[in-house]
């Protein structure tokens, strides 16, 4: 099933060579904004030998130099920006797990850009105008709740602007207000799905029909999760507030085959993380943006850190991503061997009597890192069936990722809730010098 045509955006019913030669239209103003307007991209683009008239073709880009998040750092709080003070509108910060915070700003254009590629996002998810809408991502610095609800806006969608947290009043409101979408954070859907259990309501019985699940990495098992414990479509949302926000990218319901990724707005190219080479279609590397139309910040090939593939489209023209498996800063090398936190959420929904909650404890033994897979029991899992799992789940990253961990299977209920962006490692080890 593919949309009808009368329901897309003009961008999304050009063909392939309308949108090579839109993006490079766009590419070629973007880096020149950039250039004139913002003196660290003036600076590295000098120093690079480049100049924005050189970028004849979208290979070209290739040539400019990378911006990263210790840029943005540097540059704290307005020295990205390419426009006066005065004509931003709106400021987001992330509050970053180290250091300063990073700053992003938008001028009304940029909210409106915005705005449209979240309504694209939630048409391509199955929302269409007159929806009510259920926005759990938190509302703030964050862009999460606010993007969403400006995008739902402008699709023609009635907005309910939960926030996170709170959630017993979160399922009263689901209950009462009945919306047919939910936009969450995957972690913070099953925290839902809990309180749905403790006050006896059944969560397939809601008027949810389709839930917008990003801000953080989730698998294909734990789509299936959600989708069977909700009876709704579960489609993956993506963006960072460097490029945006959310609606960088979005998967289609119809397919559920990666994200398409609204590349009128944001070119994406896939990187050798060590490199910094682009690589070819299809290979597995870091994705890195670049703004075709932002004002107040434009961005340059900035290094996302998130690891995924660059795929042809299928349900729209534009490109997708497979389903982002981690970001290199969650990477956790096991005595030379990487693993991903995903890759155990894989191992942990797929193991009979325990729930989807799980965490990775990382500590120092003797010289060693050792790495502790913590997962919740289900309630009717008995002492058996719990040493059965842990077994089950050792076994499995032994063959499946080709390290030895440890398994430990705790009480239910007796993990940290996510409310927002989950945090799946905590890291005990002994920092040595
Ligand atoms: O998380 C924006 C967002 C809000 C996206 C709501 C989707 C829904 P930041 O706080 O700047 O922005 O964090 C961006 O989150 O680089 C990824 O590592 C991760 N991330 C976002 N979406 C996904 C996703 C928002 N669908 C960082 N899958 C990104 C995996 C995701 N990781």
């Amino acid at each position: 099933m593919t949309q009808a045509a009368d329901l897309l955006d003009p961008a999304e019913r050009l063909d392939l060579d309308g949108l090579r030669a839109l993006q490079l239209e766009r590419l070629r103003g973007s880096l020149r904004h950039a250039y004139e307007n913002v003196p660290i991209y003036r600076e590295s683009f000098d120093k690079a030998g480049v100049h924005p008239d050189d970028c004849r073709s979208l290979s070209d880009l290739a040539r400019f130099p990378f911006t990263t998040k210790a840029d943005l750092r540097e540059n704290y709080p307005y020295g990205m920006f390419a426009v006066p003070r005065e004509r931003i509108r709106r400021l987001h910060a992330s509050s970053g797990t180290t250091g300063r915070p990073t700053v992003v700003g938008y001028t009304e254009n940029d909210l409106s850009m915005w705005a449209d590629m979240v309504a694209r996002s939630l048409r391509a998810a199955g929302g269409r105008p007159g929806d009510i809408v259920h926005v759990a991502y938190g509302y703030g610095l964050f862009t999460g709740g606010l993007g969403a609800h400006y995008g739902a806006e402008r699709l023609g969608c009635t907005v309910i602007p939960a926030s996170g947290g709170m959630t017993s009043r979160q399922v009263t409101l689901i209950q009462d207000l009945e919306p047919s979408v939910i936009m969450v954070t995957p972690s913070y859907m099953l925290t839902l799905l809990d309180e749905f259990e403790r006050q006896g309501v059944d969560p397939r019985s809601t008027s949810l029909r389709v839930g917008v699940f990003g801000a953080e990495p989730w698998t294909e098992r734990m789509r299936q999760e959600i989708e069977e414990r909700f009876a709704i479509d579960a489609v993956d949302i993506y963006g960072l507030s460097e490029v945006i926000g959310p609606g960088v990218a979005q998967e289609c319901v119809e397919t559920k085959d990666g994200l398409h990724i609204w590349e009128d707005h944001f070119f994406p190219e896939v990187v050798d993380p060590l490199t910094g080479e682009v690589l070819p279609e299809g290979e597995q590397g870091e994705l890195v943006f670049t703004s075709l139309t932002k004002e107040a910040m434009p961005i340059v090939r900035y290094r996302t850190r998130d690891l995924t593939r660059l795929l042809p489209g299928t349900a729209r023209v534009f490109r997708r991503m497979e389903k982002i498996t981690g970001r290199s800063d969650d990477m956790v090398i096991l005595r030379g061997v990487n693993l991903f936190p995903t890759q155990i959420e894989e191992i942990v929904l797929r193991t009979p009597g325990v729930a989807p909650h799980f965490q990775l404890r990382l500590t120092t033994r003797g010289r060693m890192d050792a790495l502790t897979v913590r997962a919740e029991a289900r309630p009717d899992a008995d002492a058996a069936a719990r040493e059965a799992a842990a077994r089950s789940i050792v076994q499995a990253v032994k063959d499946g990722i080709g390290v030895s961990v440890e398994a430990e299977i705790v009480d239910p209920e007796s993990l940290e809730r996510s409310v927002g962006k989950i945090r799946r490692i905590v890291d005990l080890r002994e920092h040595r010098g």
